[in-house]
């Protein structure tokens, strides 16, 4: 989950003076500010610093951030998308590789695992073919129903770039990656089985390095749990709104699972944070595996005093109640 970003002070210091992208392109800053939340909040884990978009850039894609991802021509034809290249990642994206090769030599010492990560091909389509955020992606809809060959032809693409952008980054130094799907929970399950399960599939199966795990994150994917489970994905990260249990029974041995806080429940006062973390935990119990996370990224508005809370509750588990 994003745990960098605006709801910290020192990240806004970090981040000031300099553009997202360039932010992201540059390995002092992004170094650092994916180190931030490590020392300043005491979270376990280190996520690389960069967007799902900026292996994009790389396919001939313009775009900028305002603050989401915007597009400069959205990609709504059989041309536009044959004009998109499937570049070498290192090539292309070379700071990406340098920024993950310096934090594992940072974090070595301090034994932190750090992780990689991608945005879902469907996700990077549904931004692609709209051309920004939006409510319903009606436009990547329409085109869903209306041409879902070409849909599919785009998808394809993006599954191709995502496999070699996730291999490259695990070469680099990623001990485990992570694929964030935000907007696939929009589909019925019908479109999620034709649209979406096959690019996870495709990724898991060709990601092909069994020392890092794969972790699927899809975004209001409650009616799709069991479809998670089919992707092969070694571990599934729960959006807030899943009851955790739920996602344990349907996971059984297959999959691990990660989450799931609601971020907006930071905002609660520290004693009630830690019930629910305990909640949580509990109901997690009969999974292969749990990691504590939030079950969506930190929003700007995040105080960080929540978040301190949910870290000291987290490391208080193994301690009676
Ligand atoms: O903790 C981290 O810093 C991890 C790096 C990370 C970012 N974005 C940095 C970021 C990760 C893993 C992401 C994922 C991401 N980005 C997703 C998938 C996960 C999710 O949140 O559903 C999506 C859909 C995006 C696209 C995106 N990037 C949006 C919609 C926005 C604007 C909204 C916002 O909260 O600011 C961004 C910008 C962004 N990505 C910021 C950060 C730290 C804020 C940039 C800034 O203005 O400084």
């Amino acid at each position: 989950m994003r745990q960098a970003g605006r709801y910290l002070p020192e990240y806004r210091k970090l981040r000031s003076g300099v553009s997202f992208l360039e932010m992201c392109r540059d390995v002092e800053r992004a170094v650092a500010a994916t180190l931030q939340p490590i020392d300043l909040l005491g979270v376990e884990a280190a996520i690389l610093f960069s967007d799902i978009f900026v292996p994009v850039t790389g396919m001939g894609v313009e775009l900028d951030f305002r603050p989401g991802p915007v597009v400069a021509h959205p990609v709504r034809s059989l041309d536009a998308i044959r004009a998109l290249r499937v570049p070498d990642p290192v090539e292309s994206v070379p700071y990406v590789f340098e920024i993950l090769r310096r934090l594992r030599e940072e974090l070595a010492s301090r034994e932190i695992p750090l992780l990689g990560f991608a945005g879902a091909p469907f996700t990077l389509a549904a931004y692609l073919v709209e051309g920004s955020g939006s409510k319903s992606f009606s436009v990547m809809k329409r085109m869903l129903y209306s041409e879902p060959r070409l849909l599919s032809e785009l998808l394809e693409l993006l599954t191709e770039m995502t496999v070699g952008y996730l291999r490259a980054q695990v070469d680099a130094g990623a001990e485990a990656v992570q694929l964030f799907d935000t907007w696939a929970g929009l589909l019925d399950r019908e479109a999620y089985r034709r649209f979406v399960l096959p690019t996870h599939e495709s990724i898991a199966k060709r990601l092909d390095r069994p020392e890092a795990p794969l972790v699927l994150y899809v975004n209001d994917g409650a009616h799709v749990l069991d479809l998670m489970v089919e992707s092969g994905a070694d571990m599934l990260s729960i959006d807030w709104r899943c009851e955790m249990g739920e996602a344990a029974r349907l996971a059984g041995r297959r999959a691990s699972l990660q989450g799931n806080l609601d971020p907006c429940a930071l905002a609660a006062p520290p004693d009630e944070i830690e019930r629910r973390v305990r909640a949580i935990a509990a109901a997690a119990r009969p999974a292969r595996g749990h990691v504590l996370n939030l079950g969506h990224g930190c929003l700007p508005d995040t105080p960080v005093e929540g978040v301190r809370a949910f870290v000291a509750a987290a490391k208080r588990l193994g301690e009676p109640s």
